[in-house]
């Protein structure tokens, strides 16, 4: 039963630099899995409501998409759970996340623009679990890089192997179309924003004159010349080194007319990774298992501002979730159940039944989850994966309103479960530190604790280089603890960290206590 239901599912995220054609191709996506029926909807709809949708006060004034959000849609039979990631960058922590519960990636690249600042990083992020990646070439409407170029320069800068699956035919306003190299056809462009058709003629031989018929002698003499050198250099594509996240599959299209969107897609759902298993603390875990285990990546708050209520995101990783049941809370060792678990297929939150491996399931939660926590049906284990990355930012919490210090207090707490940002609190004192990647997220923060708890703060900015959790020999902790004590916090799990002011302060301190190790992330074998 859970096999058939595995073998149905692929779960995964779209990530790009900003405006590389992310939401133009998520969009896309839906449209073809009935999802939304109109073109637009996406991009109208992003703040107010519905799938794609960000319900936060804040993106709305900012036009930013702050949350990570799930759309669930049926495609040929196959069950697609696309996960959505903020594209700013100061969310980036959100998005690791968010690629923690995905089995396997589509990369969007601007064919103007080439390898961008967040796509070297997201592929960095990307290969820390070889997460399998499709590559989609977009805007290719528009004059961009030569294709060639485009590949040498992807290879390069992101240390990627590709294989192309399709070949442009000119670009710009000369752009023709593309060539399928997998199942040899041709796709002819037309400038096409609403429809899901697509003019495509099979030309098994490349040297048929139909060829130079549709393209014209010269583009088809091109053509010709490009897929020898392809094939030559890249043959079959091999699916096993795709899923094994060692090379990655490119297609080239335009997201906003909809063209190469359907073969990317198609290919997706013929090629991409079913539900895979996961690591915990004990053991791997794979999907098959008959018992049930899942866990938190994502914790969103007050989707209705009257009620504290968040929505806790839940991967499924083995075994079928079902309403009603009562499973074991690892962390806080309780048992929990949910009446109204939801699925985010098509248009609306559905309350469901069951899930299996590969769902997201959102549940109502009153702040019994952080991120990371794992729920099973009593096996005590954690999933690891989720490391926290050391903050760019640093600024000291200052209360503003002495009246309202316990709704700080829960505020802030609240907002870091969730995962808004890092806190660490004075080892042994009071003084808290936030953490954040970006000057937009202390703004949310701010923003937040007024209109949800009431809480005014401000925040005072802090010289600190990086945060380091350190482990090593006990007593070499204890005393270099005590040495450096303003420098020592803890973070929200009561791990202990050292905050660094400079690189030359962490390579001194490196040097003077060879029996602790310091570390850039949460995580560490
Ligand atoms: P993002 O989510 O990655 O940030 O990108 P998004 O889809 O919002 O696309 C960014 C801009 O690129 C949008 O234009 C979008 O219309 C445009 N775009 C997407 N795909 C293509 C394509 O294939 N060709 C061309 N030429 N443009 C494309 P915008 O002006 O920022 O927004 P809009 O007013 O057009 O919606």
């Amino acid at each position: 039963m859970n096999e058939k239901e595995i073998s149905l599912r692929r779960t995964f995220a779209i990530i790009s630099h900003p405006d590389a054609g992310k939401t133009t191709l998520t969009e896309k996506l839906l449209l073809f899995g009935g999802a939304i029926q109109v073109a637009g909807a996406v991009k109208s709809n992003k703040i107010k409501k519905h799938a794609t949708s960000d319900f936060m006060e804040i993106e709305r004034q900012r036009g930013i998409s702050v949350a990570t959000s799930v759309m669930s849609f049926e495609y040929n039979g196959t069950l697609i759970n696309l996960l959505d990631t903020p594209g700013h960058k100061d969310f980036a922590e959100d998005t690791y996340r968010t690629l923690t519960a995905v089995d396997s990636v589509i990369l969007v690249i601007d064919s103007v623009n080439g390898v961008e600042e967040q796509t070297r990083k997201l592929v960095e992020v990307c290969r820390m679990r070889d997460t399998p990646i499709i590559v989609f070439v977009n805007k290719l409407d528009r004059d961009g890089k030569f294709p060639f170029d485009l590949l040498d320069e992807i290879e390069k800068e992101l240390k990627l192997s590709l294989h192309p699956l399709s070949w442009p035919i000119n670009m710009g306003k000369e752009f023709k179309g593309v060539y399928n190299l997998y199942d040899s056809s041709l796709n002819l462009f037309t400038a096409n924003q609403k429809s899901t058709e697509e003019n495509t003629i099979p030309i098994p031989d490349i040297n048929d004159p139909l060829l130079d018929e549709r393209v014209g002698e010269r583009d088809a003499g091109q053509l010709r010349e490009d897929v020898e050198l392809l094939q030559g250099v890249y043959g079959d594509l091999d699916v096993q080194r795709y899923l094994d996240g060692k090379v990655a599959p490119v297609f080239f299209g335009s997201a906003v007319n909809n063209f190469g969107v359907k073969e990317l897609l198609d290919t997706f759902i013929r090629v991409a990774p079913v539900p895979q298993g996961r690591y915990t603390d004990k053991r791997h875990v794979e999907p098959n298992e008959p018992k049930f285990t899942g866990f938190i990546f994502k914790i969103h708050a007050n989707l209705d501002p009257r009620h504290r209520d968040r929505i806790a995101f839940l991967r499924v990783c083995s075994g079928r979730f079902a309403r009603n049941t009562y499973y074991k809370h690892t962390r806080v060792g309780k048992d929990v159940r949910f009446s109204n678990p939801y699925s985010f297929l098509a248009r609306e939150k559905d309350v469901i039944e069951e899930a299996f491996p590969g769902d997201v399931v959102g549940l109502f939660d009153t702040g019994n989850f952080k991120i990371g926590d794992t729920l099973t049906e009593g096996e005590i284990m954690q999933f690891t994966g989720i490391p926290t990355f050391s903050p760019e930012i640093f600024k000291e919490l200052v209360n503003k309103d002495p009246m309202k210090t316990k709704q700080l207090e829960k505020g802030i707490q609240q907002l870091t479960d969730e995962g808004v940002a890092q806190l660490f609190t004075q080892h042994g004192g009071n003084r808290k530190i936030i953490g954040c990647v970006g000057e937009l997220q202390f703004e949310v923060i701010q923003y937040r604790l007024l209109q949800e708890y009431g809480a005014s703060c401000a925040f005072m900015p802090l010289s600190f280089y990086k945060a380091c959790w350190i482990t090593g020999d006990k007593k070499a902790i204890e005393d270099f603890a005590r040495f450096k004590q303003a420098n020592i916090m803890q973070d929200k799990d009561g791990n202990l960290v050292y905050l660094a002011q400079s690189e030359w302060f962490l390579n001194t301190e490196r040097q003077n206590n060879p029996a602790i190790e310091f570390h850039f992330t949460s995580e560490f074998k």
